[in-house]
């Protein structure tokens, strides 16, 4: 039996996983995320905890067996945040998240103060990574600064509470810009940038390798005899790619969570930093992911969904299973900024082309189309490092609408396919690491492809429609600089 545990901006969501790869129970609890100021996003960790440990006590009480029986724990959450720890392991402020903007200054000043990050990290310094959220405190919050001993990635700092021990997998540490990518390890030019040392990392591991122990303790808190191996885990889309079994080129897929993402993985870096494509270590050695990645994906429908005080099922219902035609609205996704291709935390979302017939069905459908939209620049800036996208899959809680899918496939001009309970492919990935990591099997064996229970054609007259409309679209951002 093995458990995978999502920490996700929204929600920690934890699966109880048999040895047939059945989920066989699923608990999740709500996270709030804090806005202090515009384009600030904050979450206190120990929220985190709280909410981990609901799903465990749940779990105990529904399916209390089961989960005596687990023997490894795998770890998947959101990337890129900065979770800083005094002498004590005690957070010294709210963690950073990964869609905050505030260190858009200090990236320029990382680049320049280190010209070989692009070309050793393989990404370009953007607020989102945590190395420029480190520069911002420096200067901001010198103290804290100071009295920082340890900095973790939101699901290290779990793993700590978990097991006392700080270490972190190599896919999650991608996001920090102190990883050397190729070299799967910390770089020391990248920790002095920015006024660190190895001291303040945890130590690094694969996803599929143990990491810890959980603690004696906790064990016996959730009946469990012997305490469980805690693999290294992943990022959460590298995990969504252990889930889907996309560990070989040429499985790309699509995440439409909270934020969005097209995602290839490659047995080789080819990274295009310069057009804002991400390079990630895959969860799986010698693998790597490239990506494009959006800040505002499901996150849009969740924002239309309170702006009509409505749910989201209330607003998909009346769309029907598939688009007609485009909507005469355009909907730009920039809730929060974005990363590829612009790069560009100041920039925010725009409705255009509204009249006084506009119905809330045209601009739920904008939003939709503007997400896909942007999907498609992650498609071209991937087709410019090599990647052409022939097929997609597509995870995560967007993937539940029929109409959504409709409409990627006809903006991407491929096939898209989802799985059945899509919305829990990281925790899922998550809990085959765990397994990996305590019996070491092959991994192919392990990370197999689950069924694809619907495919999304193209429709000829809506590709040309929407191939027709992205250049208008495009020329609605306007750039900063
Ligand atoms: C990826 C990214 C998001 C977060 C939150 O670069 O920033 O996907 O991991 O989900």
């Amino acid at each position: 039996m093995y458990l995978g545990i999502d920490l996700g901006t929204s929600a920690v969501k934890t699966v109880l996983v048999d040895d047939a790869q059945r989920v066989i129970a699923s608990e999740s609890r709500p996270l709030a995320t804090v806005s202090p100021q515009p384009g600030y996003y904050e979450q206190d960790p120990a929220q985190w905890i709280d909410a981990a440990f609901a799903t465990l006590d749940a779990l105990k009480a529904s399916h209390g067996k089961e989960l005596a029986a687990v023997e490894g724990i795998g770890l998947s959450g959101q990337m890129h945040g900065a979770t800083l720890l005094d002498a004590s392991s005690k957070p010294l402020r709210p963690c950073i998240l990964w869609n905050d903007g505030r260190s858009d200054a200090e990236c320029r000043i990382l680049e320049q103060r280190w010209p070989a990050l692009r070309a050793t990290t393989g990404n370009k310094a953007m607020p989102g990574f945590t190395a420029p959220k480190l520069l911002w405190v420096a200067t901001h919050e010198p103290d804290i600064f100071a009295a920082t001993k340890l900095v973790l990635l939101p699901k290290a700092y779990l793993r700590l509470v978990l097991s006392g021990e700080a270490v972190e997998d190599v896919s999650d540490a991608s996001g920090s810009l102190w990883l050397d990518v190729a070299r799967r390890d910390w770089s020391d030019a990248a920790l002095a940038a920015t006024g660190l040392s190895r001291d303040h990392m945890p130590r690094l591991v694969e996803g599929c390798a143990p990491a810890a122990r959980l603690r004696g303790e906790l064990a016996q808190r959730w009946g469990m005899a012997k305490p469980p191996i805690i693999a290294g885990g992943a990022g959460d889309n590298p995990a969504g790619a252990v889930g889907i079994g996309a560990i070989r080129p040429g499985t790309a897929f699509v995440s439409l969570g909270t934020s969005g993402a097209l995602l290839a993985p490659t047995d080789r870096i080819a990274a295009n930093p310069d057009r804002v494509v991400h390079t990630f270590c895959h969860a799986i050695p010698g693998m790597w992911i490239q990506a494009g990645a959006i800040l505002s994906a499901a996150s849009c429908l969740a924002w239309a969904a309170r702006l009509f005080g409505a749910t989201e099922a209330e607003l998909l219902a009346p769309l029907g299973s598939r688009p007609q035609a485009p909507s005469p609205v355009s909907f730009l996704p920039y809730l929060a900024g974005e990363r590829t291709p612009h790069d560009d935390p100041a920039v925010r979302g725009m409705l255009d082309g509204l009249s006084h017939g506009t119905d809330r069905a045209a601009i739920v459908q904008s939003v939709l189309e503007g997400v896909a939209f942007a999907l498609a620049d992650c498609r071209d800036v991937l087709a410019d490092a090599g990647m052409a996208i022939a097929e997609a899959d597509v995870i995560g809680g967007g993937s539940r609408s029929p109409f959504w899918l409709s409409v990627l496939a006809s903006v991407l001009n491929v096939p898209v396919h989802r799985f059945a309970g899509g919305e829990t492919g990281a925790a899922f990935g998550a809990a085959r690491l765990g397994r990996l990591a305590v019996t070491g099997e092959a991994i192919p064996a392990i990370c197999t492809r689950p069924q694809r229970v619907e495919t999304f054609e193209p429709d000829a007259k809506l590709v040309d429609a929407y191939a027709e409309r992205l250049p208008a679209w495009r020329e609605l951002y306007r750039p900063r600089h």
